[in-house]
């Protein structure tokens, strides 16, 4: 029975979505004939939420030597709506939390395309990276090319001193070694300093009916109440809460060391509001599983009578949601055609398991499909503004969170 990674306890299997290869392994169409293409490694995708401490996580640990596949180098902010999102994180520390503050110093752990630190370095507050892989996608921001453990903060600490903020985005959810994590932040955070981190809220993906957030790299999914416990079993205490917009609803946690500061207004809300939800019932996760399943019903039912009928589809950008998608709902070629995509490494390649070919933007007019499915829903409004041609031409967008619709 597969267990909870923080605390041990047996976990409450509450969705499978069966079988799937990594979520970045995209072969060439010249790998993908061959018996050993990348994308041809399989795991089981399962969720689960821990009895004890209310952590849902991925049931099923992928062997460390198959991820992450390193097939092409991740842009967090190709989006203008996140790179705007990071610049306004930026000053949001600069006002909330390194005003009045004797040679500031801030660290990021995994890097938004350096736009956070870009910003807070431009207001003159000093940064570092912590990013094993040593990309920060920016000029001028230093890099510790480690993960964040108690060795590597006590390096960072001794050349830089302590930090007032840590930041993490997309990073904390994906992390396997959480209780090394929370040491090194233990080393690296001023007494008084935050650590602020952004994830998918696993609120909003029950809400949304949004399964194709669970793919291979978001290993956790939090609630505040989950939030809570973990921070509380490593000596710290979750005192601020706010719901962002972006990735179809994510929320900001800010952590604090305990005993420092008090919780604010909105953690209490929200943990009564997920109380009263019944986020960690059974019942309410069964309701949920059921409703996934009706939205692979739909789907491939919609994708069949176009294809029945006639109607050309493609697919638009070629996410990692994409791929729990295609995989969970049966998808490939035949049904989905092509599927167009502004990452220049992903063009010429084949989307992981579905082997659905991917094209540059350029093509998605060339000429349009009558219908597109929009597999970046997160992205749907700049999407839609960019292409807003494409309906003006009598196209027609299929969106399938919360539910199977042609809007
Ligand atoms: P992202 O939200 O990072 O999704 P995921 O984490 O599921 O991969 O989406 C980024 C992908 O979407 C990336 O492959 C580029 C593609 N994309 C486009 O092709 N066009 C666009 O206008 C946007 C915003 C994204």
């Amino acid at each position: 029975m597969p267990t909870c990674r923080i605390c041990g306890t047996p976990l409450h299997t509450f969705l499978d979505l069966g079988h799937h290869p990594l979520s970045s392994a995209f072969p060439t169409p010249a790998e993908a004939r061959r018996g050993d293409a990348c994308d041809a490694f399989r795991y089981r995708l399962a969720a689960g939420i821990c009895e004890r401490c209310a952590l849902v996580q991925l049931t099923d640990d992928i062997p460390h030597e198959r991820r992450p596949y390193p097939g092409y180098p991740y842009h967090s902010s190709g989006s203008s709506v996140m790179r705007e999102h990071f610049r306004a994180t930026g000053r949001h520390l600069l006002r909330t939390e390194l005003p009045g503050r004797h040679a500031p110093f801030a660290v990021e752990v995994g890097c938004t395309d350096g736009v956070v630190l870009r910003t807070l370095a431009d207001a003159g507050v000093r940064t570092l990276a912590f990013e094993p892989s040593g990309y920060t996608g920016a000029e001028g921001v230093r890099v510790h090319r480690a993960f964040l453990t108690a060795a590597s903060a006590r390096e960072a600490v001794a050349a830089e001193g302590r930090a007032q903020v840590v930041y993490a985005a997309n990073t904390v959810c994906d992390i396997a070694d959480l209780p090394g994590f929370f040491a090194g932040l233990g080393e690296l955070l001023a007494p008084d300093g935050v650590f602020v981190f952004e994830d998918p809220y696993f609120g909003e993906i029950v809400g949304r009916t949004a399964f194709d957030q669970f793919y291979d790299e978001h290993r956790y999914y939090f609630t505040a109440t989950s939030v809570r416990a973990l921070a509380e079993r490593f000596g710290f205490r979750l005192i601020g809460i706010e719901r962002l917009s972006v990735h179809g609803g994510q929320l900001r946690y800010t952590l604090a060391r305990a005993g420092r500061r008090p919780p604010n207004r909105a953690v209490a809300e929200l943990l009564a509001e997920e109380a009263a939800r019944g986020l960690t019932d059974p019942a309410v996760l069964a309701a949920f599983a059921g409703r996934v399943d009706g939205v692979r019903k739909d789907l491939v039912a919609l994708l069949e009578e176009l294809r029945a009928t006639g109607r050309t589809v493609a697919g638009y950008a070629a996410t990692a949601k994409s791929c729990t998608v295609t995989a969970y709902c049966g998808l490939g070629p035949r049904l989905v055609p092509y599927v167009c995509d502004s990452t220049p490494a992903k063009q010429g390649r084949l989307t992981p398991g579905a082997r659905i070919p991917v094209r540059a933007p350029g093509a998605f007019a060339a000429p349009y499909p009558d219908y597109a499915l929009l597999f970046a829903w997160n992205h749907a409004a700049e999407i839609m503004a960019k292409e807003r041609a494409f309906r003006a031409a009598g196209g027609r967008w299929i969106r399938y969170v919360p539910d199977v619709r042609v809007v």
